[in-house]
């Protein structure tokens, strides 16, 4: 039993059915805006179309470069489709250094055009003429397949001179800079839409696409009719297409505040991107970890955990002073354990505090408030998955996640099922599959899907 401090510490974490409720009613009023023309502006989600109006049928041939910029790392993959057969993947993965994340725009451009080059030589594809799919993970207008103006960065990029440029062109330039590939850009995406594309080549009841990595994020199958963004153009000759939701911004005009903790508000408060992403610092492994940090800190100042260690003023000074020391992979690994052994509990208490021997009962209360800042981030997320199944109208849809903390954590999936089974209207059917390398895959078979309509 968990004893009653731990839960009032808290319970600000979870939500009621009136909560959960409530947040869903705004959160699809909030993707209403973000559709039509006359509301857009001042919604939070903004609904980009992404121009990528077909699903994969399965056909797709060929071989293709993807890059993939978004999340810890940066990657560049050969992918090599085989219609209905299983394709071949070839990719490296490069660090993204923090003052590149953080340094002028031209230089991370020219990092990236450097690695694409040491890879297609690697690759002995200096004069192979590829077409390239980029997956640009943050929020971006598009004006068609391969032009993409960066709206604002996330997930701790900030890099000058990007936002309000055209990142398709900016890799152009880098590329031609170098002079040594011959790479022809013929698709920007985000990750929401390689999942959704990836999945839905291997399921084609997939309509749905959702990263809960280090950042979170969705996107879904739109009636064009309903995509009031999208100029006629592009709506002629196509039913659908995918709209990416960036729905990581939700909550900026004030919807998420009922719910938001004082946690929440220092997580804000200390991020480089202050009251933006307000939704996306409740939900993604970028902040989750730094939320169960500071309720762990207030629990070791209000001596509800460690009751008996000598040394709580150290702990509270590590914690105080080690920003990011709790990283979201831990949690992960906390509500892997059983009990009475907690062995990953006790040794990442080992690690962070230097404490030996964490007692049955402080390790039970660690894992409760991992566990309870986790399941409202699935809740969240689930909310949102549930807003889209409903707006779409099959009646069963299948959703493909990807990232980080869905696929790591050991009862993310599970949480999400049950909010869902809560709010998808009850003469639907869905199911949920994890994505296999959307950002690689996904990028290819846009790439592929767009030569062929072409
Ligand atoms: C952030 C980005 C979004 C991306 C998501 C997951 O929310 O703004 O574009 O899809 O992270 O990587």
């Amino acid at each position: 039993m968990i004893d009653v401090e731990v839960r009032e510490l808290m319970q600000p974490f979870l939500l009621s059915d009136y909560q959960v409720q409530e947040v869903y009613s705004r959160f699809c009023n909030e993707i209403g805006k973000g559709l039509k023309r006359s509301t857009h502006a001042q919604a939070n989600t903004k609904c980009f179309p992404t121009y990528v109006h077909e699903l994969p049928t399965g056909n797709e041939m060929g071989k293709y470069l993807a890059l993939d910029l978004g999340g810890t790392n940066f990657r560049v993959l050969l992918v090599t489709l085989k219609g209905h057969h299983d394709d071949t993947v070839q990719s490296q993965i490069y660090a993204v250094p923090k003052d590149l994340m953080i340094g002028p725009g031209v230089e991370l451009f020219d990092h990236i055009a450097e690695c694409l080059a040491k890879f297609v030589d690697k690759h002995e594809m200096r004069n192979a003429h590829l077409p390239l799919g980029f997956t640009f993970s943050f929020p971006c207008v598009q004006m068609g397949l391969k032009e993409a103006m960066l709206t604002r960065w996330t997930k701790g990029f900030d890099c000058p001179g990007v936002e309000g440029e055209d990142v398709g062109r900016m890799l152009h330039e880098a590329i031609q800079r170098r002079g040594d590939a011959d790479i022809a850009v013929v698709a920007i995406l985000n990750d929401t839409t390689g999942t959704l594309m990836s999945c839905a080549h291997r399921n084609p009841e997939c309509r749905v696409g959702v990263i809960v990595g280090t950042g979170c994020n969705a996107c879904y199958l739109e009636d064009v009719q309903n995509v009031e963004l999208l100029e006629h153009q592009f709506r002629r000759g196509h039913q659908q297409v995918i709209v990416n939701i960036e729905w990581g911004a939700f909550g900026e005009s004030g919807q998420l505040d009922f719910v938001r903790t004082e946690y929440d508000k220092e997580v804000d408060r200390k991020s480089i991107n202050c009251s933006e992403q307000l939704f996306e610092k409740m939900t993604s492994g970028m902040y989750l970890g730094e939320l169960v940090r500071l309720v762990l800190l207030r629990a070791i100042e209000r001596n509800i955990i460690f009751k008996l260690s000598p040394k709580r003023k150290e702990y509270v000074e590590t914690l105080q002073h080690k920003v990011h020391i709790y990283e979201t992979k831990h949690i992960s690994e906390v509500e892997s354990d059983s009990f009475p052994e907690f062995l990953n509990t006790r040794r990442i208490i080992k690690q962070l505090f230097g404490l030996e021997k964490a007692t049955v009962e402080d390790c039970q209360k660690f894992k409760y408030i991992c566990e309870c800042v986790s399941r409202r981030a699935a809740t969240l997320v689930a909310i949102g998955i549930s807003g889209l199944i409903n707006r779409i109208n099959d009646r069963k849809v299948v959703v493909g996640i990807d990232g980080s903390v869905y696929r790591y954590h050991p009862k993310f999936d599970a949480y999400i099922r049950e909010t869902m089974h809560k709010l998808v209207k009850s003469d639907k059917q869905f199911d949920i599959m994890l994505s296999e390398d959307g950002s690689g895959r996904g990028a290819a078979l846009v790439a592929a899907v767009a030569s062929k309509t072409k």
